[in-house]
């Protein structure tokens, strides 16, 4: 596996792969790589031959400081689980090798608007930039997202066709560890205590699941239960619970038709996020979270 952290390296690399009939898939994190991440890198291989990683703590999409300063770093343990994992290559770049003196941002419009896009200012403007510049470093022909931050990955998905980016962008399911909490890079910060409250989130969501199977199709109905299992976990915060159309990501008064239950909550200091995609497709609600 090649560690590089120049563009320049990084293009050079990736030209060979490609004069050598390879295609490229490619999978952006922050680090701190967990089995989700690695997963991302599992459904890439079978699209692609030729597995990049970016490892790069984005500076600009943190709308809290303390947050950026908190967020934790293995680059070694990173580098292994990487390998392990079947990466080809590990783009590593500094903030000077990304950001100089940049004015260009990107935005994805109305697809922000609601759930994180309006508890943190100026996010996902950092990840859309990031992502946008990753994808001209890297070409790649297939990138994979996680569900987890299923507001990112809609949203990329329709960055990368307003923006005709030459890349097929896979959104991937949610790993959880085996009592359900999603996997997060952020879950190292939670206490004992806070990290057995937080199953409350995905709990919330298994019960949203049985609401909808036994008929239930009202939002309000939906979020009210599920604020009712969260609110039991005294929660620090709840940033929102929310029923939302799939593809504007805007609210919705009924799941009749392809939607996404999402909640944000803080635990301490520590923000979680986990949804559920409920697909109505043929008239039954099937929910994948
Ligand atoms: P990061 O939080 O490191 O996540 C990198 C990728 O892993 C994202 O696509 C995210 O959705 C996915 N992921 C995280 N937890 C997961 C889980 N439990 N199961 C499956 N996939 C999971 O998301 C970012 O970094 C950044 O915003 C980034 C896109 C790299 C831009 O800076």
């Amino acid at each position: 596996m090649k560690i590089v952290h120049a563009k320049s390296e990084l293009r050079a690399h990736v030209t060979a792969a490609r004069k050598a009939g390879l295609t490229v898939g490619f999978v952006p994190t922050m680090g701190y790589l967990h089995q989700g991440h690695l997963s991302l890198v599992e459904e890439s291989k079978k699209h692609t031959d030729y597995q990049v990683m970016s490892i790069f703590v984005n500076r600009i999409q943190f709308n809290d400081p303390n947050d950026f300063a908190a967020y934790p770093v293995d680059l070694e343990r990173d580098f292994a689980l990487a390998r392990e994992a079947g990466v080809d290559l590990v783009f590593v770049p500094d903030e000077g090798e990304m950001y100089t003196d940049s004015l260009t941002f990107v935005d994805v419009g109305a697809l922000t608007k609601n759930l994180c896009g309006a508890h943190r200012p100026g996010h996902f403007r950092g990840v859309f930039t990031v992502v946008s510049k990753l994808f001209n470093i890297v070409s790649p022909d297939v990138s994979v997202f996680g569900q987890k931050d299923i507001q990112q990955a809609v949203s990329i998905e329709k960055m990368a066709a307003d923006l005709d980016f030459p890349v097929r962008i896979i959104i991937s399911p949610t790993l959880r560890e085996s009592d359900g909490l999603a996997m997060s890079s952020r879950n190292k910060r939670l206490s004992a205590d806070e990290r057995e409250r937080a199953l409350a989130i995905s709990r919330s969501l298994k019960a949203a699941e049985k609401l909808i199977a036994s008929g239930e199709r009202t939002s309000g109905i939906i979020t009210a239960a599920m604020k009712k299992i969260i609110d039991e976990s005294r929660p620090t915060k709840i940033d929102y619970i929310s029923a939302v159309r799939y593809t504007d990501l805007d609210y919705v008064e009924r799941i009749d038709t392809k939607s996404v239950i999402a909640a944000a909550v803080y635990y301490g200091d520590t923000r979680l996020i986990d949804n559920m995609i409920v697909d109505t497709a043929g008239g039954k609600a099937k929910c994948v979270y």
